[in-house]
């Protein structure tokens, strides 16, 4: 317990609420799990590309099913009070509209929760990349002591003595007991059910409807890929066949500088320990993003046309920032406007059976 008293106590102190989780003390099983039943496809919407599946964690109807119990159950929190979807909320856009998140026992965290949505396509997890897999990462939030502060044995003893949750497991993994492997794997699978295409951006480009998207936003998107206008493709990428908005590196924007100009939070620097990426933070995907305010990796800007604004002034000036960053000065109001438009455009149509489950 004081080990993680002094965690908590290091975390605040460096402002990063969200830093690394201490490394859990639960040991995995030498035989890893296996998801037991028919494997089933994902689906991708319309302007996504297929889901890529880890070779050990396919998913299947069951673990699909037990991952959405679990992301919704307030129990993966040490006092019952936090669910996975108290800070990525399918109602807002499955993530966190306040700028920090707020954990067990109104613990503040000091960075804005990222979306769950299309997460199954990030090549590494966290705004600073420091978890590599959808399974890895899950265990981080439930034994971070101001999120869900549990711990994987407590957890796990919990759910083995639960015979409702038992029989999920076994129909999921096969007979055995609950494992702290065996809730990561199928959190993983139900997020990787968690996807956001098909949305009027999608179906005017890929889709080819020509009258899907507003003449507003069809210039938007022109300034948006423009290298001359708004160059802002170059790190939020489109491609030829889909756009996940996302180029999966790290960048420096400028964001979250203190009164003395210095950077408050220094990302991927504190992972790579690269100079070059101080203050580096992983670009976002920004599907749904007119229904994730606030935006940036500390929640600082309110609305996308401060999102815009902030741009336009060519982000915070500090000795690490992006070359691609400058100054927009030369794009006129309408098309700022325009921007907004087209960003609005990404809403997307979230698959059936990612909301709460029923009768629980
Ligand atoms: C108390 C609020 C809170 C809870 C509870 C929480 N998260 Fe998070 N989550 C965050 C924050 C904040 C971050 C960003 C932290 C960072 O990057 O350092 C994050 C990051 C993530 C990411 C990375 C997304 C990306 O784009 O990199 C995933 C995936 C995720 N959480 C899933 C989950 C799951 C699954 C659970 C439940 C087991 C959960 N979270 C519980 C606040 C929370
Ligand atoms: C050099 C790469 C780069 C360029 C160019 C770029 N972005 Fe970003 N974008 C990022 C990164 C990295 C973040 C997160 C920064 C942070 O929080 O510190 C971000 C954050 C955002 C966000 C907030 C997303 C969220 O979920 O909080 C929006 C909206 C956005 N960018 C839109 C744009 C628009 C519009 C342009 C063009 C005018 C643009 N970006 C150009 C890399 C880039």
């Amino acid at each position: 317990m004081r080990k993680h008293a002094l965690i908590t106590i290091a975390l605040f102190l460096s402002g990063c609420a969200t830093g690394p989780e201490p490394k859990s003390e639960v040991k995995e099983p030498e035989v890893p799990a296996k998801p037991a039943g028919a494997v089933v496809e994902i689906k991708a919407p319309l302007g996504l590309p297929p889901v890529p599946l880890p070779a050990n964690n396919p998913p299947t109807v069951d673990t699909i099913a037990l991952g959405r119990r679990l992301y919704f159950d307030t129990r993966l929190s040490k006092d019952g009070t936090v669910s996975c979807a108290s800070c990525h909320d399918p109602k807002t856009g499955f993530q966190d509209i306040r700028p920090g998140s707020v954990g067990v026992g109104g613990k503040l965290g000091g960075r804005n929760a990222p979306t769950v949505l299309n997460s199954a396509y990030n090549t590494v997890q966290f705004w600073d990349g420091r978890s590599p897999s959808l399974e890895d990462q899950a265990g981080g939030p439930i034994e971070n002591p101001i999120e869900m502060a549990h711990t994987a044995p407590e957890l796990v003893k919990n759910l083995n003595a639960d015979s409702s949750y038992r029989g999920d497991f076994e129909r999921a993994f096969g007979p055995g007991p609950v494992t702290f492997q065996k809730v990561r794997m199928a959190i993983a699978s139900f997020e990787r059910t968690v996807l956001s295409g098909n949305s009027a951006f999608d179906k005017w480009k890929y889709g080819r409807d020509a009258k899907a998207m507003t003449p507003e936003a069809i210039r938007g998107f022109n300034v948006f890929n423009d290298p001359k206008k708004g160059n802002c493709a170059v790190c939020h990428t489109v491609e030829k066949e889909y756009a996940l908005f996302t180029d999966n590196k790290f960048h420096n924007l400028g964001v979250g500088l203190d009164s003395k100009g210095e950077l408050k939070d220094l990302g991927r620097f504190k992972i790579t320990n690269q100079e070059a990426d101080k203050g580096a933070f992983k670009t976002p995907t920004l599907r749904n993003i007119a229904t994730t305010a606030p935006y940036m990796h500390d929640g600082s800007l309110k609305t996308l046309r401060e999102v815009v604004d902030f741009y336009v002034g060519g982000g915070n000036s500090n000795p690490y920032r992006d070359k691609e960053i400058k100054s927009l000065d030369h794009l006129s109001k309408q098309e700022r406007a325009d921007l907004v438009a087209f960003m609005e455009a990404l809403n997307g149509e979230v698959p059936p059976g990612t909301g709460a489950p029923e009768g629980r």
